[in-house]
């Protein structure tokens, strides 16, 4: 028997027994002859004292002990003598009287402390995944993955959920990014790809009757890193016959509200989760997953300025563009330089430049101090625009004139900016919101021809059928994204069930009928066999777990996670493969 307790069990009602424990050596002191172990496990720490007035080889040998060192130790558990408690550790009143000591292991000198919280490079904890995993920060969010995932499991099991796998070996799935190709041994030239999501599988247990899915799904996706995607990543994915939207928005709200009640401190900032349009959040935050901890919200001048004689301005709004404001709260005093940070800030997301105004203090209200270009508008533009900004003296307001997409992308962000430097995103609330009534098509400019703006299978708006053939870019679907303190968490939408809407679908984004047999015949033919109107929502586990433990990316919350190059650092993949290998998958590399 390797021991009796856990290295987080024993207290004051232990003493006087003896124990055997076995861990990690965690910490080692030497103390006016003493030796001190800080014996670590996955639960916690105990405290070993070596005496050599006990046993002289024993003592001899606990000199010996490194850190990481696995060791086992038979002692006598004793109080702690008066004013040595450890109250910060769970076992903090008890210590062991070392009787016996035994070294399962050495262990070499470990590259970067394992019991203090230093910042070490990412690399080289990539490369000693499995040192780094021992730290009592990644064991937390190990842990906790594990429990969010165990909640969700339980929620849905008790709401009538079965949980289903799908193969990983498949066909390519029409989520948008790059599929991981494997390459076939037993049919010469063809390949599998590894799944994006199981979307089009789950939509078929819909037909197969298994109403009421899910899955903790591995999803594949060849895309460029980022601090919230990873090529392998895991969902819950989930799909439910004869529903409409509300039934999945429902329903996954409560399995979020009942996770983080459970799971974290954290403060749910509105119940039930506010649903917004797509338009209305790209209107007043200029993205599609916006931060609604905090207000600031972007001001549309477009109208106020558009015969305006400031070119800049007036020339964006005649030629489609929009010209979009901020007001920063109390940031009027901010210095050239700190505006021409701000302007570098905003050109990195593509806007040309940033118009700034400074407002002041007068016996007539508010109105225009410094500015880069209150001189090119009327006094009564310039007051307009003060005046629709609510702008009060002491306040800085920042203005983007650009393509839609550019005006919104950079003010979308410069307001996120502003709310770190102000101190707005606060970690301790958890905004969550509903984005719906995304348009249904997007225009690809380079392809010339209208894209999904979600996947091939998400149904459009009913009454915005009629839009697919008058005018496709008006048309909404029935999409939904979660979005939590500015993170896309999860996404989904009701399906199409019926063949003859597919196909149009498949018409409208200029896939040809034959091409769409051949990607997704299994796809069409199934929807004739009786198909349940039916909808879902896949929501990002890692990201999850990253906002709940508080962590910057969800490198911090994966066990064996992807370097920002996609390899593994640890194991050293990809790799090459050998020349027998290569010729039985019937391939030769350039
Ligand atoms: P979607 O593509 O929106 O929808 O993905 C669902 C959620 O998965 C998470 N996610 C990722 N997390 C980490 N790394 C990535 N590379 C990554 N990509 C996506 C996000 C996202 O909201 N089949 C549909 C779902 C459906 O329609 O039911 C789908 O996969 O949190
Ligand atoms: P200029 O006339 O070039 O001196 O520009 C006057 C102000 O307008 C400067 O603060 C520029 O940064 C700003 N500016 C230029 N182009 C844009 C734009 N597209 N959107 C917002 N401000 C701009």
């Amino acid at each position: 028997m390797f021991r009796t307790h856990t290295c987080n069990a024993l207290h004051l009602d232990n003493v006087g027994e003896e124990v055997t424990l076995s861990g990690w050596v965690h910490r080692r002191r030497d103390h006016g002859g003493l030796v001190f172990i800080d014996l670590r496990d996955r639960w916690g720490l105990t405290q070993i004292v070596f005496d050599p007035d006990t046993n002289t080889d024993m003592h001899n040998l606990a000199q010996t002990l490194r850190n990481e060192y696995v060791i086992q130790v038979t002692g006598l558990v004793r109080a702690r003598p008066e004013g040595q408690a450890n109250p910060n550790l769970e076992t903090g009143d008890i210590e062991i009287e070392g009787r016996s000591l035994n070294i399962l292991n050495k262990a070499n000198t470990p590259p970067f402390d394992i019991n203090k919280e230093t910042p070490v490079d990412e690399m080289i904890r990539l490369k000693y995944r499995y040192l780094d995993l021992r730290r009592e920060r990644m064991q937390r969010n190990i842990v906790l993955r594990h429990e969010v995932v165990r909640y969700i499991r339980n929620f849905l099991s008790d709401v009538d959920f079965v949980e289903v796998e799908t193969p990983i070996l498949f066909k390519t799935t029409p989520e948008g990014a790059r599929d991981y190709l494997v390459p076939s041994r037993v049919h010469a030239g063809q390949f599998y790809a590894l799944p994006q999501s199981p979307q089009q599988l789950k939509q078929l247990l819909m037909v197969a009757g298994y109403d009421r899915y899910f899955q903790i799904a591995r999803c594949f996706r060849d895309e460029d890193q980022r601090g919230d995607r990873q090529p392998e990543f895991t969902q819950l994915d989930v799909e439910m016959s004869f529903v409409d939207q509300t039934d999945i928005l429902d329903i996954t709200e409560r399995l979020m509200i009942g996770l983080v009640e459970t799971m974290s401190e954290a403060q749910i900032m509105h119940k039930p989760f506010p649903r917004l349009s797509y338009n209305d959040v790209m209107d007043r935050y200029g993205r599609d997953n916006p931060d609604i901890r905090f207000g600031m919200e972007l001001s549309d001048i477009s109208a106020l300025v558009a015969n305006s004689d400031f070119k800049v301005f007036s020339g964006t709004v005649s030629s489609g563009g929009l010209v979009k404001g901020i007001k920063a709260k109390g940031l009027g005093g901010y210095s050239r330089k700190q505006l021409d940070e701000l302007t570098d800030y905003v050109k990195v997301f593509g806007a040309k430049g940033l118009a700034w105004l400074v407002v002041d203090e007068s016996d007539e209200g508010p109105v225009a101090g410094r500015s880069s270009f209150a001189k090119f508008l009327s006094t009564d533009e310039v007051a307009s625009i003060i005046d629709q900004l609510e702008g009060e003296p002491g306040d800085l307001l920042l203005f983007v004139a650009d393509k839609p997409a550019v005006a919104n992308e950079s003010m979308g962000r410069l307001r996120l900016e502003l709310g770190d430097r102000l101190g707005l995103r606060d970690d301790n609330i958890l905004a969550f919101c509903w984005v719906i009534d995304f348009p249904f098509l997007m225009w690809n400019e380079d392809e010339k021809r209208w894209d999904p703006s979600h996947h091939l299978f998400t149904a459009p708006v009913d009454e915005d059928i009629p839009l697919l053939d008058s005018d496709p870019g008006q048309a909404r679907g029935k999409q939904h994204d979660l979005v939590l303190n500015g993170n896309e968490i999860a996404g989904g939408s009701v399906r199409i069930h019926q063949r003859e809407l597919q196909e149009k679908v498949f018409g409208l984004i200029g896939l040809e009928l034959e091409h769409a047999k051949k990607q997704f015949g299994h796809m069409l033919e199934a929807f004739e066999f009786g198909t349940p109107p039916h909808g879902g929502i896949a929501s990002g586990i890692d990201r999850l777990v990253m906002l709940l433990a508080g962590e910057p990316n969800i490198r911090e919350v994966i066990a064996f996670p992807k370097s920002q190059s996609a390899a593994d650092l640890m194991a050293g993949a990809p790799t090459e493969v050998t020349e027998q290998q290569l010729k039985e998958l019937h391939i030769k590399l350039r």
